[in-house]
C-alpha cells in the first residue's frame, strides 16, 4: 500500500525532529512492504516569514487530501503575540484543529520502566507506575469563543472570552474517552470545575448519561483543582482523563512532565476523516539547530499515526519496543539525562534518531 503523509516540520525544532520520525517511518514501510509518500504543508512562523501569514490558504485542503498529518511544532518568540491573527503562528494550530475537525485529543503519558529516575515524584509514587491518557476536547471551549475588548465606564479596558460547550460536543468527546477506556484498564475519570461553571455542569450531566451507558466502565468525576493536586500526588490512580480544551491543555503539560520530559509525549488528534498527530510539546526555540532536540515524542506520534490513521497496530508496537529498547540500553537526549547518565550516553537528535532506527 502507498499513503500520502503530510508534514509539517514548521519552526523551531520542528523540522529537526520530523527528520528522524521519517527515517523511522521509511524503516517500516521498507520492512512491511509500504510506502509513504511525503507532501510538505507549510504552517506557523515559517509561513509567516514565507507567504506573510501563519496558516496558508490551502493548508487544510492539502492536509485532506492525504491519509494522516505529521505536525512538529509551531511557533517561537520571533514572531510574538501579535493582535494580527495572520501573524501569530498559534492561529495557524487553532485554525487547522478547526478546519479539520480534530475534537478529541489523546495525550498518553506513561513512565517507562527506564525512565523511572526521571520522574520528579517520590520513589514509591513512581514505583506505583504511571499509564495515563488524557483526552481532551480540542475544538471547543474558551479556546473557540468569542473573544471581546471594550472600554468600560470606570474601570479601563475589559477583555473577555467566552466558554462554551454543546451537549453534542460534550457527548462526542466522551463517548471517545468511553470506548478508549474498554481498549485500556477501564476506567474514566470526567474533569471539570461544575462547582464554579454553568459549562462544566452541562459537561457533568452529559458524562453522567454516557456513563450509564458503559457499565463496564468505571467512572468518577472530579474538579480540575483537585485533579491537578491528585496527578502529582497519586498518578497510578489514573486511567482515561477526560475534560475541556483548556483544563486538558494544563493537565496534559503536568502529566507530561511527571513522566520525566515533555520531549517523550505523543499525541494525537484525531476527528472521524483525516488525523493529526505530533508531540504535545512547544517549538523549543532555546534549542533549535542545535542538533540536541529529543526526536523521541516525535518518532511515537509516528506510531500513533500508525495505530489510529493507518490501523498497523503492529507496525506502532515495533517502534514502541525499539524506543523501549534504546531506552532500556541506557541511551539518553539531553532532556531526559540525569546527573549518572554516562556523557557517551548522551545523544543528539540525529544519533537517537539512527539508534531507533537500529533497535527496528
Ligand atoms: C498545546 C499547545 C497549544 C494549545 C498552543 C501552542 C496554542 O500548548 O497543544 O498544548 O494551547 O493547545
Ligand atoms: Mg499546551
Amino acid at each position: 500500500m502507498n499513503y500520502k503523509i503530510a508534514l509539517i516540520r514548521g519552526d523551531g525544532i520542528g523540522p529537526e525532529v520530523v527528520g528522524e520520525a521519517v527515517k523511522v517511518m521509511e524503516t517500516v514501510g521498507t520492512k512491511f512492504g509500504h510506502s509513504f509518500e511525503f507532501t510538505d504543508v507549510m504552517m506557523g512562523g515559517c509561513a509567516i516569514d514565507a507567504v506573510g501569514k501563519s496558516y496558508p490558504d490551502g493548508t487544510a485542503e492539502k492536509c485532506r487530501a492525504c491519509d494522516a498529518v505529521l505536525l512538529g511544532a509551531v511557533g517561537g518568540p520571533k514572531w510574538g503575540h501579535s493582535s494580527d491573527p495572520d501573524q501569530r503562528p498559534e492561529t495557524a494550530l487553532l485554525s487547522i484543529r478547526k478546519d479539520l475537525g480534530l475534537y478529541a485529543n489523546l495525550r498518553p503519558a506513561a513512565l517507562r520502566p527506564a525512565m523511572a529516575g526521571a520522574c520528579p515524584l517520590k520513589k514509591e509514587t513512581a514505583e506505583k507506575g504511571i499509564d495515563l491518557m488524557i483526552v481532551r476536547e480540542l475544538t471547543g471551549g474558551v479556546y473557540f469563543g468569542k473573544r471581546e475588548r471594550y472600554e468600560t465606564a470606570d474601570r479601563g479596558i475589559e477583555a473577555a472570552d467566552r466558554m462554551a460547550y454543546s451537549e453534542m460536543e460534550i457527548e462526542r468527546i466522551g463517548r471517545r474517552a468511553f470506548e478508549l477506556a474498554r481498549m485500556r484498564s477501564k476506567k474514566v475519570a470526567s474533569v471539570d470545575k461544575a462547582n464554579v461553571l454553568e459549562s462544566s455542569r452541562l459537561w457533568r450531566e452529559v458524562m453522567h448519561r454516557l456513563a450509564a451507558e458503559y457499565p463496564d466502565v468505571e467512572y468518577r468525576e472530579m474538579f480540575v483543582d483537585n485533579c491537578a493536586m491528585q496527578i502529582c500526588k497519586d498518578p497510578a490512580q489514573f486511567d482515561v482523563i477526560v475534560t475541556e480544551n483548556m483544563f486538558g491543555d494544563i493537565l496534559s503539560d503536568e502529566a507530561a512532565q511527571i513522566t520525566g520530559s515533555l520531549g517523550m509525549l505523543a499525541s494525537a488528534s484525531l476527528d472521524d476523516g483525516v488525523s493529526l498527530f505530533g508531540p504535545s510539546a512547544g517549538s523549543a526555540p532555546d534549542i533549535a539547530g542545535l542538533g540536541v532536540a529529543n526526536p523521541l515524542a516525535q518518532i511515537l506520534s509516528v506510531a500513533m499515526l500508525l495505530t489510529y490513521a493507518l490501523d498497523m497496530g503492529e507496525q506502532a508496537a515495533w517502534i514502541e519496543s525499539a524506543v523501549a529498547r534504546v531506552l532500556d540500553e541506557g541511551w539518553r537526549t539531553r532532556d531526559i539525562a540525569d546527573v549518572n547518565t554516562p556523557a557517551d550516553k548522551i545523544l543528539g537528535t540525529t544519533t537517537m534518531g539512527d539508534k531507533v532506527v537500529a533497535a527496528l
